[in-house]
């Protein structure tokens, strides 16, 4: 069984780091992620900022291309080496999203990406994005929530079954819904969310960030056996021999003004 790579808590202890920074950069190549990091870098405004969970820096990268400087945040080292590594011309700093290097009202935007996923306690950051920014600054942070993952199988109990322990397993699994309530009681003004969809018809690019990670989770949680998901496993497989495989879930978009 695969180990679940979702879990990038234990990223710099992990005996494979490499297996994360592989994940991220697979999943940074899809079409419609582009599609959500355009989405958000369209949000922002003018100025200097920080994107928290930059994981391998792609968005520092682009956002300091399109004339906005910024720095990434990240609480893992082996991230911040490897964003360094990739993008040597950006900045980018080892710091967990509840503790950020910046003075009060400092910065004219934030932005974090599939990263809330992984806080267990997304408030206090929220309030830590609140601290850093200027009044009037923006705040944009996109995640999906796993529930809302949906694909076609010859056992939807099952899947659904998985689906849920996926979610469960991770810190905060429905950030993606929760943050708008989130975002007004952090103090947030003039709240936005957009939900924009993930889809994908062949099981090869999802089997690896998706299917075997939710299937690990499962078995972790004693919510199915090894046996069933193999079984849940082939069926996805004959799906995708007849061109018939589909997958989606939804990323949402939560933008804020700092009041
Ligand atoms: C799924 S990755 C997303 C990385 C990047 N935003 C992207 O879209 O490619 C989640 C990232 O959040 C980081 N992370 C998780 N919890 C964090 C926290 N509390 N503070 C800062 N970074 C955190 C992880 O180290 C990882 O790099």
């Amino acid at each position: 069984m695969t180990r679940i790579v979702w879990d990038f808590d234990d990223v710099d202890a992990a005996a494979t780091p490499q297996a994360h920074l592989d994940y991220l950069e697979r999943t940074e190549a899809f079409p419609p992620m582009a599609a959500v990091r355009e989405h958000t870098y369209a949000a922002l405004p003018p100025g200097r900022g920080v994107d928290v969970g930059c994981g391998r820096g792609r968005a520092v990268a682009d956002l300091t291309a399109l004339g906005r400087p910024a720095v990434g945040a990240d609480r893992s080292d082996a991230m911040v080496r490897s964003a360094r590594e990739r993008f040597p011309a950006c900045e980018y700093t080892t710091a967990d999203a509840t503790a950020l290097p910046f003075e009060d009202e400092s910065l004219d935007w934030y932005r974090s990406e599939r990263t809330y996923l992984h806080i267990a306690d997304p408030l206090r950051a929220l309030a830590e994005a609140r601290r850093v920014l200027r009044p009037g600054g923006t705040a944009v942070v996109a995640d999906q929530d796993f529930d809302s993952t949906v694909m076609a199988s010859s056992d939807p109990a099952l899947t659904r079954a998985v689906v849920a322990a996926l979610t469960d397993s991770m810190a905060n699994g429905h950030a993606g819904t929760r943050m708008p309530a989130l975002f007004a009681e952090a103090g947030f003004t003039d709240v936005t969310v957009q939900a924009l969809p993930l889809a994908f018809s062949s099981l090869a690019p999802v089997a690896p960030l998706l299917i075997e990670p939710a299937g690990a989770a499962a078995v972790a949680a004693g919510a199915v056996s090894e046996d069933e998901v193999r079984a849940w496993r082939r069926g996805l497989e004959r799906l995708d021999r007849q061109g018939t495989f589909v997958v989606a879930m939804t990323m949402f978009v939560t933008t804020g003004r700092r009041p």
